[in-house]
């Protein structure tokens, strides 16, 4: 047995009922179905997803749900420097424009994501890329990407997961191929690697409108992995500021899971909040940017996984919520059919994940009243 419901129920019923407690005598004809948009609206919080170009392109029913549900949409791969770069001296802007289309015209804001991170970089990259001209290439790769898209980009992930405290770098930075071209000196107190200092200043130079964001992952849970990079992360942060390296907010993934490998629920909240309080301190936004919650070790039984999942996404999302800083939420993909998860660490038994608001039938799943939920019960953001 399913936990959710088909579209028409959802629309015809669940949803209609909420709007009429809400609209009072107004008529019935006006009733617009809750989004994950317009739940994120009525907050003054931006709501959305991650969008992959080919199934935009091929597939209208996912289309038809980004257009019903979304009010701010990512590239998963299509603006990062691998894709954008088949070579040296081209660029490939097809995919990352039907993307800037599609939000145009469909009034989603856009964020970008990425200039700099360690995957997804092309393959010549290794061979052509030294000390010598590595400041060049990613100056000019900034200012072609930022200056294409400028001012229609809400905020750039300029850096993307450039903390790896187990590479045992000073600062907990990773051994990146950045780093390894362009790391600057690390002898120095304060140590910001050349290239996120670089790769920030560039940024807001060719588009100052856009919000500059640090995004990572791994810094959620209440273990002690998190917590190490948690502070690796601050201290970046913080750094940053004190040098005067433009910075609008920090990006948490928040890549989670509904049930960890011991069996055990996990735990986000006291550290998290406490470090998403001191970005707040610091005059920054936070962004939670790639949501979203694997069932990898919960039993194959779709029932108890769906259940479980929503309620990974009720509880982390209304403890985030609870501070004004956080002021997006965007799901990595809306539906289970594109779920990057498949690709990656899958789960063991061969069923397919089924980490998202709707599931590969592009049905509204428990997950998806949880997260709406969560943002109507979010206090509004000025
Ligand atoms: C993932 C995409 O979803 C995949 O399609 C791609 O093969 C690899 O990258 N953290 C990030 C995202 O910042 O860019 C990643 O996206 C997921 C993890």
């Amino acid at each position: 047995m399913r936990m959710g419901i088909s579209r028409r129920e959802f629309v015809g019923r669940g949803v209609a009922v909420g709007a009429v407690a809400a609209m009072g005598l107004r008529g019935l004809a006006e009733t617009k179905p809750v989004s994950i948009r317009s739940a994120g609206a009525g907050r003054g919080i931006l709501a959305g997803c991650a969008v992959s170009v080919r199934a935009l392109r091929n597939d209208p029913a996912y289309k038809k749900l980004l257009e019903e549900q979304v009010g701010i949409v990512v590239a998963e791969s299509s603006f990062k420097f691998g894709p954008l770069r088949p070579t040296p001296d081209t660029f490939f802007f097809d995919d990352a424009d039907f993307l800037a289309d599609f939000a145009h015209e469909n009034r989603m804001k856009l964020r970008g994501h990425n200039f700099v991170w360690h995957r997804q970089l092309p393959v010549w990259f290794e061979s052509y890329v030294t000390p010598k001209n590595a400041k060049q290439v990613l100056v000019d790769h900034i200012e072609r990407v930022a200056g294409r898209y400028k001012g229609r980009i809400h905020s750039w992930d300029v850096v993307n997961e450039a903390v790896q405290v187990s590479d045992g770098l000073p600062g907990g930075f990773r051994n990146s191929p950045w780093q390894k071209v362009l790391g600057g000196n690390s002898a120095v107190s304060e140590y910001v690697p050349e290239y996120i200092e670089v790769a920030f200043r560039t940024a807001r130079r060719v588009d100052p409108k856009a919000m500059l964001v640090y995004n990572d992952y791994g810094i959620e849970g209440e273990d002690e992995g998190s917590a190490k990079k948690r502070a690796a992360v601050l201290g970046l942060l913080r750094t940053m500021q004190s040098q005067g390296i433009p910075l609008d907010g920090l990006g948490v993934q928040s890549h989670i899971s509904a049930v960890g490998k011991d069996g055990k629920v996990p735990v986000y909240g006291e550290g998290l909040m406490a470090m998403i309080a001191e970005v707040r301190s610091m005059g920054l936004k936070v962004l939670v940017t790639e949501m979203d919650v694997n069932d990898r070790y919960v039993a194959a039984d779709v029932g108890p996984r769906d259940a479980a999942v929503a309620a990974m996404y009720g509880s982390y999302l209304g403890t985030v919520l609870e501070d004004p800083a956080v002021i997006a939420v965007l799901t990595w993909g809306i539906t289970d059919k594109y779920t990057w998860l498949n690709g990656e660490d899958s789960r063991t038994d061969g069923e397919k994940e089924r980490p998202l608001p709707f599931d590969a039938e592009m049905r509204p799943v428990a997950a998806f009243g949880a997260e709406v939920r969560a943002l109507q019960g979010a206090r509004a953001r000025s």
